[in-house]
């Protein structure tokens, strides 16, 4: 382990210490880290049931998106115990609002699993947290890292960019991945292993930022390449933005006498997998053009009114239009349909999407009734 505190890196031009490096970025946490609520106080005990449902929501969020559910999580749910015998649809309406749906359906799965194949403790190793639903090579070393205190380095979008940037990498992915890892990996101290990855995480967030790095009080900035070379903030590679298509689509507002309005589940499997939903058309590239073809897809033979505006959505690969149809019948059909009331909708697993549907039609009503 000697061997590692004396090791000198070479990236082009310029030499890395790699114990410099290290010891700064564990030093500088110690003074700036952030008090996240699933972050155990320095010197106390890290649970890794926290530290595992963290990293599953901050998977394509935000830190500050996430604080509230982590708190109402641990609230509800306290150990992982709790959740794995909570049911899905009370997780997946928790889950509201944080998006990509299919990891609270992994969550639960994850947890039952936790309790059936390891006695309710998370496994320690980055291979065997692998195994688990859910959990992929960047949750598995950051639960073994954080959790464990393993030899482990996660490496998300911080630690990419300031590892990409320190030793100025600046490949393409999926290449530079492999560089990043083991770059970062020869960083690594004997000990405190889940700070060293968190103090990255950190100082990504805080000084070496994706736009405008704060060059200027940086630390490392003796040691950065991207620095020497003179614009940090290219780094790491992004090829142009895909351009995100449009979709089309009209939502089915069905009400009955009572008030009720028809709502149904969606597929399991993919987008907004096993949420609630108001009927709709397939989303299309465009508009169904022919009147009878978009009634096909209606629930019910209705006189079905259009109702003004659309309600627009972004999804991380589309956006979407809804306009939306608005028709009442007598009695509950079709058979076996699922009928809530408005007052009700927040007891339902209802994604953002499908509550601006609900916001919106409610807002027309009543606009229409005053
Ligand atoms: N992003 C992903 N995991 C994180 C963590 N543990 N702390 C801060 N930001 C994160």
């Amino acid at each position: 382990m000697r061997a590692r505190q004396l090791t000198h890196l070479t990236s082009g031009k310029y030499p890395i210490s790699v114990s410099s490096v290290t010891t700064k970025l564990l030093r500088w946490y110690d003074c700036n880290r952030r008090e996240l609520p699933w972050r155990a106080p320095p010197g106390g005990i890290v649970n890794p049931y926290h530290v595992w449902l963290s990293e599953i929501m901050l998977q394509q969020t935000t830190v500050s998106a996430v604080k509230p559910y982590f708190v109402n999580f641990l609230e509800r749910w306290p150990s992982v115990e709790e959740l794995s015998l909570a049911e899905l649809d009370e997780i997946l309406h928790a889950w509201q609002g944080l998006g990509y749906y299919s990891r609270a359906r992994n969550l639960h799965k994850c947890a039952k699993e936790v309790m059936t194949k390891w006695s309710g403790k998370f496994p320690e190793s980055e291979a065997n947290l692998l195994s688990l639903p859910g959990v992929g090579p960047y949750t598995a070393a950051a639960v073994a890292a954080i959790g464990f205190g393993k030899d482990a380095v996660p490496v998300d979008v911080n630690i990419e960019r300031v590892i990409a940037r320190l030793y100025a990498i600046d490949k393409p992915l999926p290449s530079r991945k492999v560089d990043i890892k083991r770059f970062a990996k020869t960083l690594l101290p004997k000990q405190r292993t889940g700070d060293f990855a968190q103090a990255l995480m950190d100082f990504g967030a805080i000084v070496c930022r994706r736009k405008k790095p704060r060059c200027s009080i940086c630390l490392l900035k003796k040691e950065c390449a991207g620095f020497k070379q003179g614009d940090p903030e290219r780094l790491p590679f992004h090829p142009p933005k895909k351009i995100r298509p449009t979709r089309y689509g009209t939502v089915f507002w069905l009400e009955c006498e009572d008030g009720s309005v028809l709502v149904q589940r969606r597929e399991e499997m993919g987008l907004l997998g096993g949420m609630i939903e108001f009927p709709s058309s397939p989303w299309q590239d465009e508009l169904l053009p022919v009147e009878s073809v978009l009634l096909s897809y209606a629930p019910s033979d209705a006189s079905w009114e259009k109702i003004e505006g659309t309600v627009k959505h972004v999804f991380s690969h589309f956006y979407l239009v809804l306009d939306i149809r608005k028709a009442s019948i007598l009695n509950k059909i079709p058979e076996n349909s699922m009928w809530c009331k408005p007052a009700d909708f927040n007891k339902l697993a209802l994604p953002t999407l499908m509550k601006k549907v609900a916001n919106h039609v409610t807002k027309n009503i009543s606009s229409q009734e005053s």
